[in-house]
């Protein structure tokens, strides 16, 4: 059994801090978000993310896992100090790391016994050195020893519980082979594979994974565009080529393309620091090019179908950037209906989650209760987020609702022959007209 403080309640500390009280060990998670904490410590989930409140519940019962906003607290005895605070990008595509400054000199400040300090957030190749500078900085020489261990995070959103148990792999890099084989030790439960390497490798295996990720998802929409002017099927097409062992199948559902917290960032991330230092990354920005087109592409079918856009009412299903989140950050539905607006559409949604986020960053949008309200009186309606829920809806009551007879599926899960049997005019994603 380890003591081990997590810094930040986010999507991935809260989730680390609480798998690992769930292995046995005594996790205690801070964050500087006092609401958060109160809410945590009131049983209160500050994010949606299926399975994690019962989980909490059980382990701060069985006397596990406590909330702080206080590092003295937190790091009282504490052997590991897991650092999982927010990345996000600046202006110009570099990772912000002033929360990571602040995490980190506030470590330094509390620090008052030897600790090994592990970096979860995603951040830039060269991190670990930078973090031991600071507290060398900081604290001098005199201090308690300390050493800094990357772990790279690879859970997604909406199945983060499961995909931190059930880890491909835990990516470890340090200078110190103690340190790492120390954080190892906390991982051999759950009997994945373990990589051990030194800092940078670890911290670039991070990014190398997320752009690869969403360079296949770019791909698959590029060869789906091909296939929009071919009369080929890309869902076939992505069948046929998961086929091959060395293609596989997971990633290559073509959409809306990516968005969310990460690949985002990362690979604008990755793209600055490339180009920063002479290289010329060319099909990262390929890559960020072709999924920002996947947002024009989609505004621009509808006018196709609609004409002008100007006072046409369109429905919108779902508004996360993935189904299973309430995470709305850089989602595709969200910068497709900013920009059906600024064309002077009408635009009402339904998500089951992620409502409240959303109508804060569009104050204009207008939110319905269900799908069957989401479609009423519109022209056309769109799926933008293919939660469960949207895959078998009762399309004679959608119809019925409609104004109009568009369909786009932006995820391509409906059946387009079923829709245009129902009197439908079916848009997919890659997918051949149904009257073809
Ligand atoms: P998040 O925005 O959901 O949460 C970050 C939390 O950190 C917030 O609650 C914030 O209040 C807190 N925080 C900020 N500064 C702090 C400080 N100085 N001290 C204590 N708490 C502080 O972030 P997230 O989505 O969990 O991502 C965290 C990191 O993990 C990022 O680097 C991200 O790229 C990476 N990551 C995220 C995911 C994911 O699915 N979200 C998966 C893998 C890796
Ligand atoms: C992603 C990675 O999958 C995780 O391994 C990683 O840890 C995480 O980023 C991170 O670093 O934060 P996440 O963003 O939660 O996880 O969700 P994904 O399932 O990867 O989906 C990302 C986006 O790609 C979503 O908008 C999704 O709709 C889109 N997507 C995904 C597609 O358009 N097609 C696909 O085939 C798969």
């Amino acid at each position: 059994m380890a003591k081990i403080c997590v810094i930040g309640t986010g999507y991935v500390g809260l989730v680390t801090g609480t798998c690992f009280s769930d292995m046995g060990h005594m996790v205690t998670c801070l964050d500087i978000n006092e609401e958060r904490i109160e809410q945590l410590k009131n049983g209160i989930m500050p994010i949606y993310e299926p399975g994690l409140k019962q989980i909490v519940d059980q382990n701060v019962e069985a006397g596990r896992l406590s909330f702080t906003t206080s590092y003295k607290d937190a790091l009282t005895d504490a052997e590991f100090a897991f650092i999982a605070v927010g990345t996000p990008s600046n202006v110009d595509g570099e990772a912000d790391m002033q929360y990571v400054r602040m995490a980190v000199t506030s470590i330094a400040e509390n620090l008052d016994h030897p600790i090994i300090i592990v970096n979860k957030s995603t951040v830039p190749v060269g991190t670990g050195d930078w973090v031991t500078e600071v507290i060398f900085d900081l604290n001098g020489k005199q201090k308690p020893a300390f050493c800094v261990v990357s772990n790279p995070e690879f859970l997604r959103e909406g199945s983060a519980v499961s995909d931190f148990m059930n880890p491909d792999r835990v990516v470890l890099g340090s200078t110190n082979p103690d340190a790492a084989q120390k954080v190892a030790d906390l991982y051999q439960a759950l009997r994945s594979p373990i990589m051990i390497t030194d800092l940078r490798t670890a911290e670039m295996i991070k990014y190398a994974s997320n752009a690869f990720l969403a360079t296949r998802i770019s791909y698959i929409n590029e060869i789906a565009n091909i296939c929009d002017s071919l009369g080929a099927d890309v869902r076939e097409v992505a069948r046929g080529m998961g086929m091959d062992k060395r293609i596989g199948h997971t990633f290559l559902d073509a959409g809306l393309g990516w968005g969310g917290s990460c690949f985002p960032k990362d690979v604008k991330a990755l793209f600055f620091m490339a180009a920063t230092r002479g290289a010329h990354p060319q099909l990262l920005q390929a890559v960020m090019d072709i999924n920002q087109n996947q947002r024009i592409r989609a505004v621009a079918k509808l006018e196709s179908a609609l004409g002008s856009l100007k006072g046409k009412r369109i429905g919108v299903l779902g508004l996360s950037f993935k189904p299973n989140t309430d995470d709305t950050r850089d989602a595709p539905a969200l910068d497709i209906i900013r920009m059906l607006l600024e064309k002077d559409a009408e635009v009402q949604a339904f998500d089951p989650q992620a409502m409240a986020a959303s109508k804060a960053e569009i104050p204009q949008l207008i939110l319905c209760q269900n799908p069957y309200e989401a479609a009423k009186g519109c022209e056309a309606l769109l799926l933008a987020t293919e939660w469960n829920e949207f895959k078998s809806l009762d399309f004679n009551k959608i119809k019925a609702n409609m104004k109009g007879n568009v369909v786009f599926d932006g995820r391509n899960v409906w059946d387009g022959w079923e829709l245009r049997k129902l009197g439908f005019t079916y848009i997919g994603v890659g997918v051949p007209d149904p009257i073809d």
